[in-house]
């Protein structure tokens, strides 16, 4: 089967860089990218590249080479899926906030909301691919919708999960580790899973990809960032440990990383890991567990959530603490907002809970992010509902200039490793702030020796 047009339903993290790849690479199709939200597409279509609504390093280039030529962005979700030959689900599965598993299970309502609408929609055959991160068997629950509503027509469900980290998003879609494609084992399954083999063979070398079938890729996904979250929050525990003994975390990790059995990736203490997927994932994969009575094993992994919410809640507490048990009516200043640098991105971000318990004890939060505005700062917090709206407005500050957030501030707190935080003048810095003056490295990524030559009191995390 010859692939010549595809659409993606969801334009956002995964959805928009993932087609924008394949459009660049495989110019003989089309590719058409849709979302309900229309801000969120018209961005997409901004004359001005830089005003695309996601920022990863190199994305930009991509979607100007791309757009208009084979990569189509539109409001338009049953045309597209009527004339596509393959439908790509990249919508969002965040974790259910109501109901029966509640704060665990993963929402499911948008995805069977698309095979609703695929099954209304589609004339002829498809292919459905399952983008976003979804728990093992959500494709026969994308079958069942498609095969009992639909008009007759043959649907393949594969699972094709995506494993681009946000901030190296578009060198990970172009260079991948590899590639996984679940599907059946009918001839007609095989089928569907050639054809997709086929379009990312057009950049990514046989070996890389893999063929499973539709459970094992669906599981690999959440078993590969429970792995990943469990190392951070391994190291993690570690910097606790460190702080308290006089080691030092960064050698520690050095020391082990050297291990090739263990490697070296994944092993940087930080104040938590945030991000759309781990936590989700690992709750999901605990819920799936618990479902079947597999009771240690979901113990098991929500030891790494309960761990990296240890390390958010022991950075604020000695923040807290070090300020001399106040800090009350203080200007702490916030370097970094989102999840991690090179990403606009701000969901489960440390700073968010970081800041909701500061501001619990009446801090005045100082934001600066080079990517993330005031009102994403303060829709984070009001999606905690810890209070009001206007008392979050009360007690956020955003600036433009990192010098002003930090002028007059009691402490800096790093949040986020934003590159730019190394090189400013944490001279200029130091004299314009309250002292002493502190800084909580909550990413290890400042000089502490040259920061304590100047004067500052330096904790970062670990040693
Ligand atoms: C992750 C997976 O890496 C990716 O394969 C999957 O597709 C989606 O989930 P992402 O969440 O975008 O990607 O970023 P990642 O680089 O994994 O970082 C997640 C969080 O862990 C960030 O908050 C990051 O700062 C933190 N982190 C990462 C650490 O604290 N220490 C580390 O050593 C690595
Ligand atoms: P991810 O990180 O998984 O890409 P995002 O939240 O960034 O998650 O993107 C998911 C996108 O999917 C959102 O822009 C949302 O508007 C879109 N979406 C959700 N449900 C539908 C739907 N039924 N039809 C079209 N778009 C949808």
């Amino acid at each position: 089967m010859k692939i010549t047009k595809i659409c993606c339903i969801g334009a956002g993290y995964v959805g928009g860089p993932t087609m924008a790849v394949i459009a660049q690479k495989c110019p003989e199709i089309k590719v058409t990218v849709v979302d309900l939200n229309e801000e969120r597409i018209a961005a997409w279509n901004d004359e001005n590249i830089d005003n695309i609504p996601i920022y990863e390093p190199g994305l930009d280039k991509v979607v100007a080479e791309a757009r208009g030529r084979n990569l189509f962005f539109s409001t338009d979700v049953e045309k597209a899926i009527d004339e596509a030959q393959i439908i790509f689900i990249s919508v969002n599965t965040p974790t259910k906030t109501y109901g029966k598993g509640k704060g665990m299970a993963a929402d499911l309502k948008y995805i069977e909301l698309c095979a609703r609408q695929i099954a209304r929609v589609a004339k002829d055959n498809k292919i459905v691919v399952e983008k976003s991160t979804l728990p093992v068997r959500t494709a026969e629950a994308i079958k069942s919708i498609l095969d009992n509503t639909g008009n007759g027509v043959q649907f393949q469900i594969l699972s094709n999960p995506e494993f681009l980290a946000e901030g190296t998003a578009v060198e990970d879609l172009l260079n991948p580790d590899r590639i996984l494609i679940g599907g059946d084992s009918t001839p007609e399954g095989q089928k569907a899973i050639q054809a997709l083999v086929d379009v990312y063979s057009n950049w990514v070398d046989a070996d890389k990809i893999l063929t499973t079938n539709v459970w094992s890729s669906e599981l690999s996904k959440l078993t590969a960032n429970a792995f990943l979250a469990q190392r951070i929050s391994s190291i993690n525990a570690m910097s606790e440990l460190c702080e308290k003994t006089g080691a030092d975390v960064n050698e520690v990790a050095k020391a082990i990383g050297m291990d090739s059995r263990i490697g070296s990736k994944f092993l940087k203490a930080s104040v938590g890991f945030g991000g759309s997927c781990f936590q989700k994932d690992i709750l999901n994969l605990v819920y799936i567990a618990k479902s079947y009575g597999l009771n240690e094993v979901a113990d098991y992994w929500e030891q790494v959530i309960i761990m990296n919410d240890h390390q958010k809640r022991r950075f604020s507490n000695n923040i807290v603490q070090t300020l001399y048990n106040t800090v009350a009516d203080k200007k702490i200043t916030f370097l970094g907002w989102a999840f991690k640098k090179d990403t606009n991105d701000t969901r489960e971000s440390a700073a968010i809970y970081v800041a909701d318990d500061l501001i619990n004890e009446n801090a005045k939060i100082a934001v600066f992010d080079p990517k993330v505005s005031r009102k994403k700062v303060l829709a984070d917090l009001d999606y905690l509902e810890t209070r009001t709206p206007s008392s979050n407005e009360r007690n956020v500050l955003s600036f433009d200039s990192p010098y002003d957030a930090c002028a007059n501030s009691h402490a800096i707190a790093v949040l986020t490793e934003w590159d730019e935080f190394i090189q400013y003048d944490w001279l200029k810095i130091y004299d314009s702030m309250q002292k002493p003056a502190f800084v909580f490295d909550g990413r290890n990524i400042l000089n502490g020796p040259a920061l304590e030559a100047i004067g500052f009191i330096y904790q970062g995390i670990g040693s």
